[in-house]
């Protein structure tokens, strides 16, 4: 796609980190946008980070919509065709999602299977409710989010990862394998899988929100089951007292925003660059391209101990 000027756009997880930079690189460049999120604040956020754009004309949506419901994703299909007054889309990007699940043995399972429904399940019933309106483009291209936890399910021998690689490795299959499907029945579409490195943004913030409430909301329990994780990898944690705990969680999960190599803006850029490009396979990050090498180059050895990854949590 040489320009994305005129063209329509679907952002899912549009209201924060990635997706909201794709929503603001993609309305600079002059393509119109419907976004998508959880909640209107986070909706709201976007499009005031992308007010110049809608003043020069830019058409931007914002629509609530949880991508793991197919009659939500229909709903918002319906309002993106009445909004934008159109029978197609050119771009669709399957960004949303979350982390969770960690243990499959002791992790609860709601928590388990919602994590898969959004990582995995947003991006299918997303290729299922738009590949109507993809179909219908002169030229279009579908952008699904994957990890470098879709070729390494890991991060590192103390930290179970189960839910989320298994979704961001479904993602990343699916993807590969629609290429040809692609070529083959609907040659005007491009496709890539994006899998990006350590990028700072607020997803593991976000996360814990979801599923335990802010860091110094902890219940008793919460702090015990991250005080044992954490006595693991350093026996001195299990000294720590509950407050001690809370602080800690709340200083990594901003560190985790905060002191990425990559940030979410520069990540936009790579993923918008690699489409124009027609490149299927989109690395977003030095580390990812790294850690991509080190596991093509051992992929027994990847899952040791000994396994040098810049993703390993060790502390
Ligand atoms: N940040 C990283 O280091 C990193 C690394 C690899 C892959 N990724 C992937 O990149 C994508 C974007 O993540 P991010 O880091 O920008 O996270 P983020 O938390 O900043 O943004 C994700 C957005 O998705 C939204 N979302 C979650 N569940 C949803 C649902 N059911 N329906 C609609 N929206 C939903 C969230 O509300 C949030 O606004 C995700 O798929 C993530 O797994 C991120």
């Amino acid at each position: 796609m040489d320009s994305f000027s005129g063209r329509i756009a679907l952002v899912t997880g549009g209201g924060s980190g990635i997706g909201r930079e794709l929503v603001r690189q993609l309305a600079d460049a002059g393509c119109h946008v419907a976004l998508c999120d959880l909640s209107q604040d986070a909706l709201d956020g976007t499009l005031d980070y992308c007010a110049d754009a809608r003043a020069a004309g830019v058409r931007i949506t914002a629509h609530v919509c949880d991508v793991s419901r197919e009659a939500s994703l229909e709903q918002l299909r319906g309002e993106v065709m009445a909004q934008h007054a159109t029978d197609h889309i050119n771009l669709l990007f399957n960004n949303a999602g979350i982390s969770g699940g960690q243990s499959f043995l002791n992790d609860p399972r709601e928590q388990w299977d919602r994590t898969f429904e959004i990582c995995w399940g947003g991006v299918y019933l997303g290729c299922r409710v738009f590949m109507p309106l993809l179909l219908k483009a002169s030229e279009g291209h579908i952008i699904n989010t994957s990890s470098v936890n879709g070729f390494w399910a890991c991060l590192g021998p103390h930290v179970e990862h189960t839910a989320y690689s298994a979704a961001k490795f479904a993602v990343k299959g699916f993807t590969e394998a629609l290429l040809t499907d692609m070529r083959l029945n609907a040659p005007h579409i491009g496709v890539s899988v994006v899998m990006p490195g350590h990028i700072g943004t607020p997803i593991a913030l976000n996360t814990h929100r979801m599923w335990v409430g802010e860091p110094e909301e902890m219940s008793g329990d919460a702090v015990a089951g991250t005080r044992e994780r954490w006595a693991r990898m350093d026996a001195n944690a299990a000294a720590m007292t509950d407050d001690m705990v809370r602080s800690m969680v709340r200083a990594s999960v901003e560190q985790f925003r905060d002191g990425a190599p990559t940030t979410a803006a520069q990540a936009a850029t790579t993923i918008l660059e690699g489409v124009q490009r027609n490149e299927w396979r989109i690395l977003v990050g030095e580390d990812a391209v790294a850690l991509d090498a080190a596991v093509r180059n051992d992929p027994v050895g990847a899952y040791e101990r000994e396994f040098n990854s810049p993703f390993s949590i060790n502390t």
